[in-house]
């Protein structure tokens, strides 16, 4: 028998958060419901409370993943790069650890209950649509999921269509810029991470343009899950030919491989406002070269610009950024 703190179970929640503030909550076990009352476990009685004695459930506890991989791994190798997406995982597995792989997805998929399946990077991300081979080492022959991020859904197939979600925390700083009533042409859109987002949560007029079938199909879907097909346009098609011109006051530019090769057509789309644009850069040049760019790129378009902010998103691979620059066209 253990001690418990009885209450009523509407209070449990508010309970257990002060249990665990004053060090006295006992995580080992389950709390117990009887009737419309709950019992929380406690390390030690607590002053003002009901106590009683009674016999809980014990919390069965998940091994972690890098725990897991301790025990068949040589000795100091482990996995440090993967990706959950919705209810899939997507793990990059160094060659020298080939050999171990679908253990390594297996302690994934055991470590983690919400995963159903995992896969492994079996390509770098090629092509236009942006899109990599994957294998499936684990779990159920799945590849479409749903992903919830900042209060949205985006349903996606992993193996058809370009998402990261790596991109999290710029796709808020996006949104912290965005003002109510904006025009914002989204040349990359994907499957919608960014216009979405931008829609839901600000009254602007959003052009989501994608070359890729599959990505405009899945726009499309989570535009409707989204419930913002009042401010989301989405065009199929090649961005040059559909992107309407002189038009927005914010323009995305997340093709970081060749962005530098469209920065021309965001100038002509922008009226004037801010050009959000992505590259990849070695760690010795970061911004420079790609300032330079730009500069002489609007230069040759008579266009007034100012450099407002430069960033890095993530790394990309050794000794190789993801970064943003942002431009202010006046
Ligand atoms: C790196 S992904 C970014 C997608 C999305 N912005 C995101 O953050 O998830 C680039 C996207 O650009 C699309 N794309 C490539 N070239 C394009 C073009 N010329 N016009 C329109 N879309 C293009 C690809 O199909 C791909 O979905």
């Amino acid at each position: 028998m253990s001690k418990g703190v009885k209450i009523l179970a509407k209070d449990t929640e508010k309970t257990r958060r002060k249990l665990l503030q004053l060090g006295l909550l006992d995580t080992s076990k389950k709390i117990k419901k009887i009737g419309d009352y709950t019992i929380i476990p406690v390390i030690e009685p607590p002053a003002g409370f009901t106590v009683v004695e009674t016999s809980f459930e014990r919390v069965e506890k998940i091994k972690g993943f890098k725990e897991r991989l301790k025990e068949f791994l040589p000795e100091g190798k482990s996995i440090t790069s993967f990706d959950i997406i919705g209810d899939l995982a997507i793990l990059e597995i160094p060659d020298e650890l080939e050999e171990y792989e679908e253990k390594i997805a297996e302690s994934l998929l055991l470590a983690h209950k919400n995963i159903k399946a995992v896969y492994k990077k079996a390509s770098k991300i090629e092509g236009t649509k942006r899109i990599r081979a994957l294998k499936l080492l684990c779990g159920e022959p799945r590849t479409e999921t749903i992903y919830k991020e900042h209060g949205i859904l985006l349903k996606l197939d992993i193996s058809k269509v370009y998402f990261s979600p790596r991109l999290s925390f710029e796709r808020e700083r996006i949104l912290k810029q965005v003002r109510d009533g904006e025009v914002i042409v989204d040349l990359f859109a994907g499957i919608g991470p960014f216009s979405i987002l931008l829609a839901k949560y600000r009254d602007v007029k959003v052009y989501a343009i994608d070359i890729n079938p599959t990505a405009y199909q899945y726009l499309t879907k989570n535009i409707r899950i989204n419930k913002v097909g009042h401010r989301v346009i989405p065009l199929l098609g090649d961005c040059r030919e559909v992107a309407p011109r002189n038009s927005a006051d914010r323009v995305i530019m997340n093709l970081p491989k060749s962005s530098h090769e469209f920065l021309d057509l965001a100038f002509n789309v922008i009226r004037r406002g801010t050009i959000h644009f992505y590259s990849i850069s070695p760690e010795q040049d970061l911004y420079s070269s790609k300032i330079e760019l730009i500069k002489e790129i609007g230069r040759n378009m008579g266009r007034e610009i100012e450099i407002r902010e430069t960033r890095i998103v993530r790394p990309y691979s050794p000794y190789h950024y993801h970064i943003a620059i942002d431009i202010e066209v006046k």
